[in-house]
Formats: C-alpha cells, structure tokens, sequence
C-alpha cells in the first residue's frame, strides 16, 4: 500500500513539473507572436535588439526574409541600444514610386535600424502608409508620416518657391526638434550602399563642420553656378542639396554669418530674410539658399566625393568623377527624372532593377545579371560606356550583405 501511494506521489509530481513547463513554453511562444504580429515599434525594437529576428516573418505570412535570423544575431550583439539612423525625403506630385523605391534601397543594404521621416502631400499618406506597413516585417525600420508644412506667416512665398515642396528641407532642422542628426536625400536617390556607411561620415565632422554635401560640379566647364549664378554660391561649382548629411544639433546651435545685417543669425532666423533678397535671383530653390549660406559660411561644411551623390552630370559628356571610376557610385541620384525617360538608359536601369527587386534574400542576389545585361545595351551614351561603375559598389553591397555570413563592419 505505502508503495503504490509513494508511485502516486511521484505521478503527481511529474505530471505538475511537466504542465509547468508546458505552461512556461506557452508564454514563451505568446510573447514572441506579439513581437512578431502588428506593427508595435517597441516590440520591433525589441526583438532588433534581442537579435532576434526571431519574430520577424511570423506576422506576415512568410512573406519575409526568413533565413535572416542567423545574420541578425550576430549583428544584434554590436548595436547600441538607441543607436538609429534618421533618413528624411519630401515626396509630392507624382513621386510616390520613386520615394519608395529609395527607402527600399536604403533598406536593402543597411545594417542599423533606420528611422524614416516622410514628408509628403497629405494625398500620398494612405499609399505610403499600405506599402511601408507591408514591409513592417522587416523589423529594421521604422516611420513617420509629416504633413508639409512651412512657417505659417510666409507659407505661401515658401510653397512656391522651386518646385512645391522642395523648401520644406530647410525647415527640417526646426521641425525635428528631438533629432540630432539626419541624412535628407531627393525622392530621386538610389542608395547602392549601406546607409550606415554615410552615416558614419558625421563622426569625421571637426568642430566647425554642421552639414555634408557633394559638389554640384566636378568640372566647372559645365558647371552650372560658376557660370549663370547671380548669386554667391560655395566653392568654386557649388554643392548639391540633393544628398544632405546634417548634423541639426549644431545647426540649431550656430549662428551664421551673412551679408544682411552685421549680426549672426540662428537658421530659423536666416531663412526668411534671405529668401526676400535672393528671391528674384535664385533658380535652384532651396539649394541656392544653402549654397549662400555656406558661402559664408564655408567652415561649416564638409564636402564628400562625387561618388556619394552620382548624377548624369558626372558621366553626360563623358566621365569626370574620378572617385567613382575607382571605387564605383556609392549613391545614384536620377535627377531631372532620368529614371522615368529614356535620356539616360543607365541610370533608369538600376532603377527598375531596384524598383522590381523585393526583400528576399534570393531576389536580391539575382537582381545583378539581368541589370548587367541591361546595363550592356546602354553603352551607346556616354554613362552606358561606364556602365561598371553603376554595378561596382552594388555588387559589393550584395555580397557583403547576402552572399556569405555577415562579417563585422
Ligand atoms: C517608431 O516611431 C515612433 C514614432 O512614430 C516612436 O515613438 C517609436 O519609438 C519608434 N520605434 C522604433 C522601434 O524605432
Ligand atoms: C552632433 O553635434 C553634437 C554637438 O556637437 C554632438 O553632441 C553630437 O554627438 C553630434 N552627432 C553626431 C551623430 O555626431
Ligand atoms: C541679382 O542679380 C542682378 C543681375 O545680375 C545683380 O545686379 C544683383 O546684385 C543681384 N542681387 C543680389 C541680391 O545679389
Ligand atoms: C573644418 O573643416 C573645414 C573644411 O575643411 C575648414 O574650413 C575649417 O577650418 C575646419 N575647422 C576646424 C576647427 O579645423
Ligand atoms: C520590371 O517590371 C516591369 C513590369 O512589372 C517589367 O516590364 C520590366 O521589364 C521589369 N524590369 C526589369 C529590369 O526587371
């Protein structure tokens, strides 16, 4: 009898420690549902930091980059907690594609998490908003949506000035109060290159530097400022706004010399003033108020090779950015809507390959040869002739990324 009590006991016991665990197993897998389901930035955040990945695809149906978790895990264990890459664009009128295609690529290639700020029409918001939350899965970004929105005593004068929309840049350092640093780029930018690599240029700032662009010109031949300008401009071709690193902590912080009044003014103050006197001088918009601000004020700006913002410029009459010959284009920029006509075959080339690619790891790595070979029929132009260089960095960027086990930046 003592006996058969003693097995009893001990059924019990087993049976109690086994429905434990049962029960721990269960809120194990519930939590990593959650983390994996909606789109709840804490959640994503999380599982990003745990390395995870391991939620990631759950929620959306497989769709995802499931065999990613390996390479996250590594990475996730060098990422610093609150350590985000903040990406902002302005998108009106037709460029919703174009906008997406660009974050798609900024994606693609980058390592941290990034931290999307759209600026758009409020009629773009719902498309946005369908399409960037069908990525969600990805869990390595996250956005937010802005209305377009200027200094409401001019709001008018700024509307129009240049394209619509194009000056809100300016007031980018003003709106986002609670960001240090930020990396604009046009709706037009392909990056063919991890974000984290621009990025990491902020640190080469010395101590006078605020803001980082490319030249407009690498050969004042063809410059544009050097030659029409009615206005100061940096340098000897100017800069282009069209991929703008800033640190907006300092720019909030300096005040800038000028030539309206004998003061240093802080940005919010300048902008307004300077539109009223270059108003009917200026052709470029925005990036012609930049170029005058960094004109005087040149010890703040740090100038990147051309190969950080490649457009047709650099290759239209034959090739003249020598940093991209070497190492091949960093970030493409289709300007004046190349990517839509057929003026330069090779630049809308990349763009459908990267517009057509999704996030699967194999779609990715196979996206090369059929661009190779689109690529081929466009030597007939002059920027098809270097079509290499459109192919160099990318190639690089996918094998860096896809192809073998993620190594250490
Ligand atoms: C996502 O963005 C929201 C603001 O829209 C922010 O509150 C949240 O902390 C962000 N989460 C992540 C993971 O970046
Ligand atoms: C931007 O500048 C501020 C002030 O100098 C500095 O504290 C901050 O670390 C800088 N941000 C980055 C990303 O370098
Ligand atoms: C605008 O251009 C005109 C003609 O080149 C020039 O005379 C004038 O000084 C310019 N205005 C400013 C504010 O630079
Ligand atoms: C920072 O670099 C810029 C551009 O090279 C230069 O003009 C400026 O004097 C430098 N500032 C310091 C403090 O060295
Ligand atoms: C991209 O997709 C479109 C239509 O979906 C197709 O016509 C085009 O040939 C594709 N281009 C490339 C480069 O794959």
């Amino acid at each position: 009898m003592r006996r058969y009590l003693r097995i009893v006991v001990l059924c019990l016991a087993c049976g109690f420690c086994s429905l434990l665990y049962a029960f721990s197993q269960l809120a194990v897998s519930l939590e990593e549902g959650a983390g994996g389901g909606g789109w709840k930035p804490q959640a994503a955040a999380a599982s990003w930091l745990a390395g995870g990945g391991r939620g990631a695809g759950k929620g959306a149906g497989g769709a995802g980059p499931a065999a990613r978790p390996g390479r996250l895990d590594r990475y996730s264990l060098k990422i610093e907690p609150l350590e985000k890459m903040h990406l902002a664009v302005v998108a009106c009128g037709e460029r919703l594609e174009e906008t997406l295609t660009m974050l798609k690529s900024a994606i693609i290639f980058s390592v941290k998490p990034l931290q999307f700020h759209i600026f758009a029409e409020d009629q773009l918001h719902d498309s946005f908003k369908a399409r960037l939350d069908s990525w969600s899965f990805l869990q390595t970004f996250n956005y937010t949506l802005y209305p377009i929105t200027f200094p409401s005593e001019n709001a008018a004068e700024w509307k129009k000035l240049f394209k619509p929309c194009a000056s809100q840049r300016l007031f980018l350092p003003l709106i986002l109060k609670e960001v240090d640093s930020l990396l604009y780029v046009d709706t037009d930018i392909l990056f063919l290159r991890a974000v984290d690599d621009i990025w990491s240029l902020l640190k080469k700032f010395n101590s006078t530097q605020i803001a980082a662009m490319a030249p407009e010109h690498e050969e004042p031949r063809i410059g544009w400022y050097n030659r029409f300008a009615r206005h100061p401009y940096y340098g000897n071709t100017g800069v282009n706004s069209g991929v703008m690193l800033m640190n907006m902590t300092r720019m909030r912080r300096k005040y800038f010399k000028n030539d309206m009044t004998t003061v240093q003014l802080k940005w919010g103050d300048i902008l307004m003033p300077l539109l009223k006197k270059y108003k009917l001088n200026i052709t470029w918009g925005d990036q012609d108020l930049l170029n005058i601000m960094f004109f005087h004020n040149p010890e703040s700006l740090f100038v990147f090779p051309c190969q950080w913002n490649y457009r047709p410029d650099h290759c239209i009459y034959g090739s003249n950015c020598q940093e991209a010959e070497e190492e091949g284009i960093f970030i493409l920029h289709g300007n004046r809507g190349v990517y839509h006509d057929d003026k330069q075959p090779a630049f809308r080339a990349v763009y459908e390959a990267l517009r057509n690619c999704s996030f699967e790891d194999n779609n990715i790595r196979s996206l090369l040869k059929p661009l190779e070979l689109e690529l081929q029929k466009t030597v007939h132009t002059y920027c098809g002739k270097i079509y290499k260089i459109f192919i160099k960095q990318l190639t690089k960027s996918i094998r860096d990324r896809y192809d073998r086990p993620r190594k250490e930046r």
